[in-house]
């Protein structure tokens, strides 16, 4: 029999808990110590999953589809990200699953709540993070978490430093995701080996049992580099167990990368100028080689410089009247001032 006192019903939280996030398509920021929530875009903080509100239940998929609106959600999966091909697949997968799940239900031939925890190994900047307020999403519109908000954190959310800390700050982080989807980046560093009496160790006891215990209500999502992934694994098999799905995020190939580029200048009313396309691709090149390159983050730490030389360069003409062409364009001479180029 379970602890009971690991046991966290999702009805007896206050309806506070769900935090409605920023703006919708921002990824919420993991910060190294403080968790974060963040609302999936356009999803309802409702308390009730969506698949419930139905008059008669559907028969067939495309039904579910229609009900639940599942799929207006992989469409902008599909538009809004670049690239990321095999997690696109196996989230069309999941997703299918969970409609059959549906309708089997219906039928009464469910057998128990499907598990859907899941791990998401990959670099960083590889689009973890984005992907999860996705999937949170995909959940509520089926039906399988009631909010379908993402609860980020890292290590120092959920452990202690000092004995009888751990246990409180896991359980009260698992009762803010409660409903929803539990983030937990770099996951791998809950388990410290070369500590004989870490309390990491406590936080995973209390997760894995309720990963467990209310699997029709948390789907957690453990993410971070693969090798690392891998060793936590092996000496976590509770943990690997409770693993359903496992889903790579590849590096981005320079051309994704430009197209990310692309992307984050018109969702911010940018655009490059004539050349300064190529003058970006040449910077990727040799950002991509140096330490610390973070895909799609770098992309966009690097857009965000640009656009910091552009304003200084249109700063200087203090008489010239600037057109919306003028204050929107980044020129190639915003990106070749990178310390990129100067370093051989
Ligand atoms: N395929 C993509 N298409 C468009 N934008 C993307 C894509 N992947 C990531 N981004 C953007 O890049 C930024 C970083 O992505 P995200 O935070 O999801 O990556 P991550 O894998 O969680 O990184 P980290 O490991 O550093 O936390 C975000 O602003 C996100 O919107
Ligand atoms: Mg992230």
């Amino acid at each position: 029999m379970a602890n009971p006192l690991y046991n966290i019903p999702g009805s007896s939280l206050p309806p506070s808990t769900a935090v409605a996030g920023g703006p919708s398509s921002a990824a919420p920021t993991v910060g190294a110590s403080t968790s974060s929530v963040a609302q999936s875009p356009s999803a309802e903080a409702t308390d009730s999953p969506a698949m419930t509100h139905a008059e008669a239940a559907p028969r067939t998929v495309a039904g579910v589809l229609a009900q639940s609106q599942v799929e207006s959600v992989m469409d902008e999966l599909d538009r809004d990200l670049i690239g990321l091909a095999p997690v696109k697949t196996r989230i069309r997968d999941i997703s299918a699953l969970l409609v059959i799940d549906r309708l089997r239900a219906q039928l009464g031939l469910a057998a128990q709540a499907p598990s859907l925890h899941m791990c998401f190994t990959g670099n960083p900047g590889t689009g973890k993070t984005t992907v999860a307020l996705r999937m949170a999403q995909i959940l509520h519109r089926l039906g399988y978490v009631r909010k379908g908000h993402v609860v980020s954190v890292t290590r120092d959310d959920l452990v202690g430093q000092y004995i009888g800390h751990t246990a409180p700050k896991t359980k009260e982080i698992l009762k803010k995701a409660m409903g929803g989807v539990l983030f937990i980046d770099e996951a791998y560093y809950l388990y410290r080996p070369e500590n004989e009496r870490d309390y990491g160790q406590e936080a995973i006891e209390i997760l894995l049992q309720v990963m467990e215990n209310n699997r029709d209500d948390l789907v957690v999502i453990l993410a971070g580099y693969k090798d690392r992934m891998d060793t936590f694994f092996q000496s976590n098999p509770g943990m690997s167990s409770r693993i359903a799905h496992h889903l790579e995020f590849p590096d981005y190939a320079t051309d994704e990368l430009l197209q990310i580029a692309d992307r984050m200048l018109k969702t911010t009313h940018y655009q490059f100028g004539a050349e300064a396309r190529e003058a970006f691709d040449a910077y990727l090149q040799r950002r991509i080689t140096q330490p610390h390159f973070a895909n799609a983050r770098s992309v966009r730490n690097a857009l965000d410089r640009a656009r910091l030389r552009q304003a200084s360069r249109l700063y200087v003409d203090r008489d010239r009247e600037l057109s919306a062409d003028d204050l929107s364009t980044i020129e190639p001479a915003d990106i070749l001032a990178s310390r990129v180029f100067r370093q051989s």
